[in-house]
């Protein structure tokens, strides 16, 4: 069993997601108490081509771990090979498959999701992977299905668990329920009920009461937490300083918040390539938005969070709103 959900602990991670949990926002998590991270993930056939940005984007620090690394493609080839180029370099806790990503340019390459509509590749992935790296556990997160007419996530949660696989997390939507609608609960219980190796509930968890009732309801052995912790890394602390004292603690305020957000800014461009950007931020905007989104009054700065060239802009759209709206009790 992996050590993190040894002896009842209910690890808490955070969900991958692709340009938004790069290795200084990990940091920011970790700080707060994610339990459990893994990389955004990268292509496998991409890591052979010696691409360095990829190297980048799977790079973490030891005070991350456990830390897993999460790959995907559809050729059990690449991606046993970029599998063995990750552990023999990073060493990470856990090499991840991923068997959920619903975007175009993913599914064309019959991967992500795509794996969800042909089970048997799925497995001979799988297998490939968990033989080439013996010494490295292999975990695989997946939907529940392609669409409503197709949920398989109890047949491909086996098939994985069949070949090696150590842990599944599933994210309760379906490949064409994108990120819209409820996470489908049920279905992970079902799956949760029926594998032996820990089932990771992940969809549309924002709070201590969704963990308390997932908990209580299902057999899951952990929750993965996504969107929630985008503009709010604080979620794993409020979490569990719920789960230990029974109270929510006092939010950051809006001037901590903006704090975080710039140092955040600053580390990010001191990373390997950024700096080649001589402080441009423009491909930052979006992340700008995911970070302040919750924030009272957010909505109106958008606008000027959408026109941030250099660092200054990003303080004097700070400040402007601190002094709007943080001075409230
Ligand atoms: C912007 C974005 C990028 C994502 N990238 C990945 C990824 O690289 N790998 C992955 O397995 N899932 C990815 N996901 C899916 C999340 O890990 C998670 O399964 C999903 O957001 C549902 O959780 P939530 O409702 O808590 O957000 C991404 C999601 C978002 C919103």
């Amino acid at each position: 069993m992996l050590p993190w959900f040894q002896n009842g602990q209910f690890p808490l991670y955070l969900a991958p997601m692709a340009r938004f949990t790069d290795i200084v926002f990990r940091e920011f998590c970790k700080e707060q108490g994610a339990d459990v991270m893994v990389t955004e993930f990268v292509q496998a056939d991409a890591l052979t081509r010696e691409d360095p940005k990829l190297w980048e984007t799977v790079d973490f620090t030891e005070a991350q771990r456990p830390m897993g690394v999460q790959i995907f493609g559809s050729n059990p080839e690449s991606m046993a090979n970029a599998a063995r180029m990750l552990t023999d370099r990073l060493r990470p806790d856990f090499i991840d498959i991923n068997f959920g990503c619903p975007a175009d340019r993913v599914i064309c390459m019959d991967a992500g999701s795509s794996m969800l509509r042909n089970p048997e590749r799925l497995g001979q992935v799988t297998s490939a992977v968990v033989k080439a790296v013996p010494q490295t556990p292999v975990t695989v997160k997946i939907r529940t299905g392609w669409d409503d007419d197709n949920i398989v996530a109890k047949e491909v949660g086996r098939i994985a668990e069949g070949e090696g696989a150590q842990a599944l997390a599933i994210h309760g939507r379906t490949k064409e329920q994108g990120y819209r609608g409820d996470a489908n609960w049920p279905i992970i219980a079902e799956v949760a009920n029926e594998l032996t190796i820990p089932v990771i509930g992940n969809g549309n968890i924002t709070c201590a009461a969704d963990v308390i009732r997932i908990r209580e309801q299902t057999n899951c052995a952990g929750l993965m937490i996504g969107r929630a912790a985008l503009g709010y890394p604080w979620i794993f602390r409020d979490i569990k300083h719920y789960l230990k004292y029974g109270e929510v603690p006092e939010p950051p305020s809006i001037a901590e918040r903006w704090e975080t957000i710039i140092e955040y800014t600053r580390r990010i461009m001191a990373r390997p390539f950024r700096e080649k950007k001589h402080g441009d931020l423009r491909w930052m905007r979006p992340k700008f938005i995911a970070l302040t989104k919750g924030m009272e009054g957010s909505r109106k700065i958008r606008g000027s969070l959408g026109q941030v060239n250099q660092i200054d802009d990003l303080e004097r759209v700070a400040h402007a709103h601190i002094a709007q709206y943080g001075l409230v009790s």
